[in-house]
Order: structure tokens, then C-alpha cells, then sequence
């Protein structure tokens, strides 16, 4: 049914750049809601064994760069988004409805995915009602493991009612996002064997990764205890979170032992300022209409452009679409 949805959404969008979007106007209902849930495309990663990157959207700049950079390494695509971006952009309903919108008014004819990073179990519930296709459901922070498994088991039911793709996870990330600061322990392949059981789509599971920037004395990722979890999980796709910064041969060494999805948030953030801040040095924004916003930004957003085509590249998800 997903096949039949993404074959008519194909031919929406290559009607619609044709300019004779009228001729179908019968079909436009079935097909004008074209994010498709994450758990297909991830299935495929790990059959195919490479990896899916699921950047974080931020704003209408972030979700159009992304969505440009996917449409030309004709790659699927994870967008997510985490309850403190969701917030600043006005909340979930405003994040699904703009990533929606984008989707259909650029014609983008490679798979897209809207998923929730990091989520409280009130923000999946949120997220379900919003509009979003896929949902994290992150337990790693309950005070016992059985709550964890408990509420997972929760969402999975909740959210397969609606064809929406469940993440779980086990075992805290390292770092800090939006003020919570994991431990960075790695996962028990018992409970993550547990939890595949309720039905996840797919599992985050703590191998040594952090979010944010790597510091220097970083040990790297646990490549034993990552064979141990996808031992005990079997074909689970699994998620590397704290994509940004770990050397190219260690994510591929990952996607090549089970990850299929590769978080990227702090990575494109700092391409963003990077060249941003490259036209402000240059004092652009004092030459005639340089302050214009559209001006200001442009250089940030064809950074993402090139940077998450570059990533596409690394973890091998070009021409996959
Ligand atoms: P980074 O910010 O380190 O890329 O991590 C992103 C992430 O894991 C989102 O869940």
C-alpha cells in the first residue's frame, strides 16, 4: 500500500512539474499526503547494509536545504525534529504542517519521513496527532527499564494503529540536547532484545556515542558491543545517534555491523553559522541590500545543501531512493 502511495506521489510530482496538475485532480486528495513512515526505507538500509542519515530540521531554511540536498543524491530522507526545535518553530503542528507543505510544493519525488527525535511519551502522542509519520520514543531517561519497556510497548501500539514508525531506545547517548544530559552508557543486549520484541521499527541503542562535538580524549564506538546488541536483535535496524564528528571509517564500520540510521543535528549547525558568519566577517551584509534576509541566510542554507549531500555520500544512501 506504502508502494502504491509512493507510485502515485511520483507521478503527482511529475505531473505537477509538467504545469497539468488539473488532469489528476481526482487522485490529488489520495496523494497530497506524501510523508511516508520511516520504517520501510530503514528496512531496506539494512537489507542493503548503508545507512540513512535523519538530520534535524530546525526551520523552513533547514527543512528546504535538506530536502533539496535528497532530491539531488536522489536519496530517502529522515527529517526529525525535537521537541525544543518543534517549540521554537511554534510547535509540532506548525513543524509537520511547513515539512508537509515543502514536500509538496518542491515536488520532491524521493521518499520523506517526518520524525519526532527524542521524544517524552506525551510528545508522541503530540507528534501522532500532528501529523509527523515516524516517532522516538526515548525511555532511556525513566527510572526503571520496565517503565521504559512498559510505555514503549505503549507507543508501538498506539502508533502502528496509525502506520506511524516507533524508535525506541536503550541505553543513554552521551552529551546534552535540549538541556538533557545523557550518561552515555552502553546498551544491554537483553533489553534491547526486550524491547525489539514490543515491535519497534527501530532501535537507538548507546554504543559510546555522544551527542555534540567529540572531545578529544573520545574512546570511539564500541564495535563489540554493537555486534553483541545486533546478535541479539537480528535484522533490527539500528540507530547511531551523535552522527557529527565520528571519523568516516568508524560510521561505515558501524553501518557495515547493523546501523541503519545515522543522527546528524550539531553537524549541519555548524556548517550553518560557519558560513554564515563568513558573509557577516566579509561585511556583506553592509553592502546594498546585503541585509536583506534572504541575503543573510542563503550562504547558510546552500552549506546544509552541500554538507548533507556530502554525508548521503559517506553513509551511502545516494541514488538509493
Ligand atoms: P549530533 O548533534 O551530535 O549530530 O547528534 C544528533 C542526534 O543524535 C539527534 O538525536
Amino acid at each position: 500500500c506504502l508502494d502504491d502511495i509512493r507510485e502515485q506521489t511520483n507521478v503527482y510530482a511529475r505531473v505537477r512539474r509538467g504545469k497539468i496538475s488539473g488532469v489528476i485532480g481526482a487522485t490529488l486528495q489520495e496523494v497530497s499526503f506524501m510523508l511516508v513512515n520511516a520504517a520501510d526505507m530503514l528496512k531496506k538500509a539494512e537489507a542493503g547494509k548503508y545507512g540513512l542519515g535523519a538530520f534535524n530540521t530546525n526551520n523552513l531554511e533547514w527543512t528546504l536545504a535538506i530536502l533539496q540536498a535528497a532530491e539531488e543524491a536522489k536519496s530517502p530522507l529522515i527529517i526529525q525534529c525535537s521537541a525544543g526545535a518543534a517549540k521554537w518553530m511554534g510547535g509540532f503542528k506548525v513543524c509537520a504542517d511547513m515539512v508537509k507543505a515543502a514536500v509538496e510544493a518542491t515536488g520532491v519525488t524521493v521518499p520523506v519521513a517526518l520524525h519526532l527525535d527524542h521524544g517524552t511519551y506525551e510528545n508522541c502522542l503530540e507528534c501522532i496527532e500532528a501529523g509527523f509519520t515516524s516517532v522516538m520514543y526515548d525511555g532511556s531517561h525513566e527510572e526503571t527499564f520496565q517503565i521504559n519497556l512498559d510505555r514503549t510497548a505503549e507507543i508501538v501500539k498506539i502508533a502502528h494503529e496509525k502506520g506511524i514508525s516507533v524508535e525506541a531506545e536503550v541505553g543513554g547517548i552521551g552529551g546534552v540536547e535540549d538541556g538533557i544530559v545523557g550518561q552515555g552508557e552502553i546498551a544491554d543486549p537483553d533489553q534491547c532484545k526486550q524491547i525489539a520484541a514490543l515491535g519497534v521499527d527501530f532501535l537507538a541503542c548507546g554504543i559510546g556515542n555522544i551527542h555534540g562535538v567529540y572531545p578529544e580524549d573520545w574512546a570511539g564506538l564500541s564495535f563489540d558491543a554493537l555486534a553483541a546488541i545486533k546478535e541479539a536483535v537480528g535484522d533490527l535496524p539500528l540507530v547511531l545517534h551523535g552522527g557529527t564528528g565520528i571519523p568516516v571509517d568508524q560510521i561505515q564500520k558501524a553501518i557495515s555491523l547493523g546501523v541503519s540510521k545515522i543522527n546528524v543535528n550539531t553537524d549541519l549547525q555548524l556548517v550553518f553559522a560557519a558560513a554564515t558568519r563568513e558573509y557577516i566577517e566579509a561585511g556583506k551584509d553592509l553592502e546594498g541590500k546585503g541585509f536583506d534576509p534572504r541575503k543573510v541566510l542563503k550562504p547558510g542554507r546552500e552549506a546544509i545543501v552541500a554538507r548533507t549531500k556530502e554525508l548521503m555520500e559517506e553513509f551511502g544512501s545516494v541514488n538509493k531512493a
